[in-house]
């Protein structure tokens, strides 16, 4: 009886019969071969993913967080501590520059606030850290974690049923997106979707009032900018998650019932600002007689900015928190229309960047060292300029600090945390 190889390869006499046996034995190795290195690919694969794994986990979710102490933190931190129209707020990027703000003046009037912040180094963290210990001595506890960790998420809002969200954590900042992209992938658009997901399924879900950014209206030449302009030409990686953003924040008011408010920001400044953006690094630059590079537009033209002072924007913020409605659903179900807004938080007064580093020499009393350079086509846009009567109607919006006047507060907070010791600034 032939074997099964015999019936599969049947001996026939002479030459043929060898080469048979020789295309078999190739064959056998061949597979073992082709066997071996399916093995170590996947072996590779595996190591690969479980290093990426290790390293995603060590960069974003390093904090650790529960325990009976840690819960209460937060349920006191939460805690609405006035007797009308209270509301308790999860504030994202509450070590931040604008999130600071907000959480400070809500907890002033008796709302509960609880800040999440990643801490993450894309500029100076010892600042996020001094702004962190600021909350801590007025009784505001932040968690240290990321926004897409959910389990932390869904912790945070088994434990205190917050009323509102209002999320600030981001990727900001518009050059270095050419650096790092994936950061704003991470926290713009991951993270986002990440905190949609907790809030949906909460129960009840929250308000959330989120912070787009006056970057969305990209290459858009119409003045000042409304809210129902185009902005589907981003000059950004920055700005591109944005408006993504803001489609992805629609898609969970329609399905979801969601509230939405997202709050395009206009170049917002202040004292605890942020040392990535101009007003700022020229600030340090001008004490410690260094160069500052001014960018200018084609035929060179002077850039100018809407530059928003965080006094105004806050309340901006606040106004929003306290206009936005309710969500509707409940446990990831709609029950009805919510709202779903998008304002412009402005100053409507744009100022050029060369008027700006005017105010800043005569506030800081020392000459710029200035170098003009023509924009790098890397992301920013030539102007912006704000159409703020939405915001204004909506809540009674109305910015009250111009840029002389905000300048001259930064300029003093800087120097009393920087010291006027050069060497320290
Ligand atoms: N400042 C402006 O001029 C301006 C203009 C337009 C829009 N915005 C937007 O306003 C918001 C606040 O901006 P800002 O100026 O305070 O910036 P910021 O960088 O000072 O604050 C953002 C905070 O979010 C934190 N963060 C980032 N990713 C996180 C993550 N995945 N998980 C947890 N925390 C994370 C950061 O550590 C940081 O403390 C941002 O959404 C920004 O894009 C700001």
């Amino acid at each position: 009886m032939p074997s099964l190889e015999e019936e599969l390869f049947p001996s026939t006499p002479g030459k043929f019969k060898d080469r048979n046996r020789h295309f078999h034995r190739c064959f056998a190795s061949t597979s073992n071969m082709f066997l071996w290195a399916l093995f170590l690919i996947a072996l590779t694969a595996s190591y690969l993913c479980f290093q990426s794994f290790m390293d995603s986990g060590n960069r974003y979710f390093t904090s650790t967080w529960g325990g009976h102490h840690w819960e209460r933190n937060v349920i006191n931190s939460a805690q609405i501590r006035r007797s009308h129209g209270g509301m308790s707020v999860l504030v994202t990027g509450a070590a931040g520059f604008v999130g600071s703000h907000v959480s400070l003046a809500l907890k002033k009037r008796g709302d509960g606030v609880v800040g999440i912040d990643n801490f993450n180094n894309y500029y100076d963290p010892s600042l996020k850290k001094a702004r962190k210990n600021l909350l801590t001595q007025n009784s505001i506890f932040i968690v240290d974690g990321d926004i897409n960790d959910s389990k932390l998420l869904v912790k945070l809002f088994d434990i205190a049923r917050f009323t509102h969200v209002m999320h600030l954590a981001a990727q900001a900042g518009v050059r270095y997106a050419m650096e790092n992209p994936g950061s704003y992938i991470h926290s713009n658009i991951a993270g986002l979707v990440s905190l949609l997901e907790v809030c949906k399924n909460s129960n009840p879900q929250p308000a959330i009032v989120w912070a787009s950014s006056s970057s969305v209206y990209g290459l858009n030449e119409k003045v000042p900018f409304s809210e129902s302009d185009r902005t589907d030409q981003p000059a950004s990686l920055y700005a591109a998650t944005k408006k993504a953003g803001e489609e992805i924040t629609h898609t969970y008011n329609h399905i979801y019932g969601l509230s939405i408010t997202g709050l395009r920001f206009f170049t917002v400044y202040g004292p605890w600002g942020r040392p990535d953006m101009a007003y700022f690094s020229f600030t340090r630059n001008i004490l410690q007689g260094k160069p500052i590079t001014v960018y200018r537009g084609k035929n060179r033209v002077d850039l100018a900015r809407d530059f928003t002072y965080i006094d105004d924007v806050v309340k901006g913020c606040i106004g929003s928190l306290d206009t936005s409605g309710k969500s509707t659903g409940s446990g990831g179900k709609k029950r009805g229309p919510a709202p779903y807004r998008i304002f412009n938080l402005g100053n409507t007064s744009p100022v050029t960047v060369p008027m700006m580093v005017a105010m800043l020499e005569k506030h800081l009393k020392v000459k710029a060292k200035k170098n003009f350079v023509v924009m790098p086509g890397n992301g920013d846009v030539p102007f912006t300029h704000a159409n703020i009567s939405s915001a204004r109607k909506e809540f009674g919006y109305k910015p009250t600090t111009d840029l002389q006047t905000g300048l001259k507060k930064f300029v003093k907070w800087y120097l009393s945390y920087y010291g006027y010791d050069q060497g320290k600034l």
